[in-house]
């Protein structure tokens, strides 16, 4: 098993070998989900904090069914219920967190960087469950294992991301990914959401929607962020929609065997007619399976590695748990 490190706090400078030994460990997971009982032991006697400072449907509750699939204890805090409301430091809450002997952190933030700067604080392993714009790695490596799944390899398919890039961490996380796995990435929105310095991660830009989807394998949609937009990129929602809303007529541009992919939370009929989000093409509700797979490989390659740790220093002579694959009750 190649993937070595202690946190995961975005995917920029992480390989292709890694990415692939992540998908790899996720889809021999995934059996465990079909389970009458849906249960191993891999971190029994570990304890998993989510500590979300944003709202999350999917993200949250695909952590914490991860956690407890590996058996592992798990809490759940959130701003409003914390002492952050009495004005509490994101680093204080982790450190008093930490205090508490936690075995993993998954932190979720609007701001940028909040991950790294818990990482450089804390000794247990941070994982990003989504910081501000920057990255949000395991939507990313969830949709790579989707994407994976139902085209064999990424390698040589040409994905088209489109929409709010300037404010997504799911295109970012997404970029940095594909690209390390041999995609070709397009990137498609208004100019005021597709700034040209973003050329410079090897991508090609679209201005114009049906130019980035004609013959592309593969359309991931973004949400529209207006949580984070603090001025008006585009005029009005319904502007938007009229020029980049991915309609049926938009995806016959693409290849006939195209996948479409979508995040969530979906705005339906802003950037995905409901045609297309519900249609034979969506692998949307695949994306949300594939979240917990992912998540129980990324739990299980950070947690357990510290477990393995722990043996190690008790029992010279015990086998790392690093390298497993398919965990089995
Ligand atoms: N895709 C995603 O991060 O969804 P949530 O905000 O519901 O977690």
């Amino acid at each position: 098993m190649a993937f070595a490190q202690r946190n995961l706090l975005g995917l920029e400078g992480v390989s292709g070998e890694d990415i692939t030994a992540i998908l790899d460990t996720a889809a021999s997971f995934k059996e465990i989900s079909e389970r009458d009982i849906k249960k191993v032991p891999a971190l029994r006697g570990k304890t998993v904090i989510n500590l979300f400072y944003e709202s999350s449907t999917r993200t949250r509750t695909s952590f914490e069914i991860a956690a407890k699939r590996l058996s592992a204890d798990t809490i759940n805090i959130s701003a409003s219920s914390s002492s952050v409301t009495k004005g509490e430091t994101l680093s204080d809450t982790a450190r008093n967190l930490e205090a508490m002997r936690p075995d993993a952190i998954v932190v979720r933030h609007p701001s940028s960087g909040a991950c790294s700067l818990l990482a450089r604080h804390v000794g247990c392993p941070i994982i990003n469950a989504g910081d501000g714009c920057h990255e949000h790695p395991t939507q990313a490596l969830l949709d790579c294992l989707t994407i994976r799944e139902h085209r064999g390899s990424i390698a040589g398919l040409t994905v088209a991301i489109v929409g709010d890039l300037l404010h997504s961490r799911v295109g970012r996380s997404n970029v940095h990914a594909l690209r390390a796995l041999g995609a070709r990435v397009r990137l498609v929105g208004p100019p005021t959401l597709l700034p040209p310095e973003f050329a410079s991660l090897g991508v090609e830009l679209y201005p114009r929607l049906a130019d980035g989807v004609r013959e592309a394998d593969v359309v991931m949609m973004l949400r529209i962020q207006r949580e984070r937009q603090g001025a008006n990129f585009f005029p009005t929602v319904e502007e938007y929609s009229q020029y980049y809303c991915l309609t049926e007529d938009v995806v016959r541009l693409a290849k006939p065997e195209v996948i479409i992919l979508h995040p969530g939370p979906l705005n339906r009929g802003l950037e995905i007619a409901t045609a297309v989000a519900d249609g034979p093409y969506s692998l949307i509700m695949n994306q949300v399976t594939n979240g917990v797979a992912v998540r129980m490989a990324i739990l299980y390659l950070l947690v357990a590695r510290s477990k393995a740790e722990d043996a190690l220093e008790t029992e010279p002579a015990a086998e790392p748990a690093r390298g497993r694959r398919g965990v089995r009750a």
